[in-house]
């Protein structure tokens, strides 16, 4: 079976600078595959060209078979890729359930408050304050709205870019939980991390982006056990 996503050879520039070298990674559906490495390496990169929001200056990006690299990102969106942004991007002045309904924009179906409740099921700080405004909340929990609003487009592949950022332990931890629930409901899961440990822990597989390239991949738990994994990105050797 072809696998849901599939990145091969992919370069992305800034003008001169380029971002992203012969970058090529797959990912299954129902994995859950993370990207590590660190600040600068071209992980964001990747999934703004995914997302459409990119070109690639050369490359192939496949999903369910078909190329993407060329269509629009809400097309994009709506075939079945939600793109949860570093830096979570909300509309401070919107509430909650405002910033949740633009999550599903691209929805032409009626299921939009059964989601709505599915995400208020996940995280239940969002349901109790579903009417305050998204500016006035934690780290935490805006990170939660930020997961929340990508999940109301029902994506097939969920990308989460560094979900733990700026988050206390506590916090990192109830997110990368929630990241296993949302493959155990059937969600495919591409995350990218610089909590290289959190991650790879929780991945069915890895790859190592340096300096636009990847360099190493294998299960999640095999490059937690790599020693140039653990020198470079776990503070070892
Ligand atoms: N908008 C931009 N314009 C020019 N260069 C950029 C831009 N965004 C990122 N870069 C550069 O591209 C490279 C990869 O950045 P990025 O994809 O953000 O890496 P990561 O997410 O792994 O930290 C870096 O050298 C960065 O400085
Ligand atoms: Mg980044």
């Amino acid at each position: 079976m072809s696998p849901l996503l599939e990145v091969t050879n992919l370069s992305v520039a800034y003008g001169a600078i380029e971002a992203v070298r012969d970058v090529s990674f797959s990912v299954a559906e129902g994995q859950i595959v993370s990207l590590i490495g660190s600040n600068g390496a071209g992980k964001t990169t990747t999934l703004r060209t995914i997302s459409g929001l990119l070109r690639p200056k050369s490359g192939t990006v496949r999903f369910e078979d078909q190329p993407i690299e060329k269509l629009p990102a809400h097309t994009i969106l709506g075939r079945g890729i939600a793109h949860c942004p570093e830096g979570r991007r909300l509309f401070g002045r919107m509430t909650v359930e405002e910033n949740l309904h633009l999550g599903a924009y691209v929805r032409k179906d009626n299921g939009v408050a059964a989601d709505m409740s599915r995400v208020y099921d996940l995280f239940p700080v969002l349901g109790q304050r579903r009417h305050q405004k998204a500016g006035l909340f934690s780290g935490g929990e805006q990170q939660m709205l930020a997961i929340g609003r990508a999940m109301m487009s029902k994506p097939r592949l969920l990308m989460l870019d560094e979900p733990s950022m700026g988050l206390s332990p506590i916090m990192t931890q109830r997110i990368f939980d929630t990241i296993r629930e949302l493959q155990s409901q059937g969600t495919t899961i591409l995350l990218v991390e610089q909590n290289a440990l959190a991650a790879l822990a929780l991945s069915d597989r890895g790859y190592v982006v340096d300096l636009g390239r990847t360099t190493l991949e294998g299960p999640g738990r095999d490059l937690l056990a790599d020693q140039r994994v653990r020198a470079a990105y776990l503070g070892e050797g």
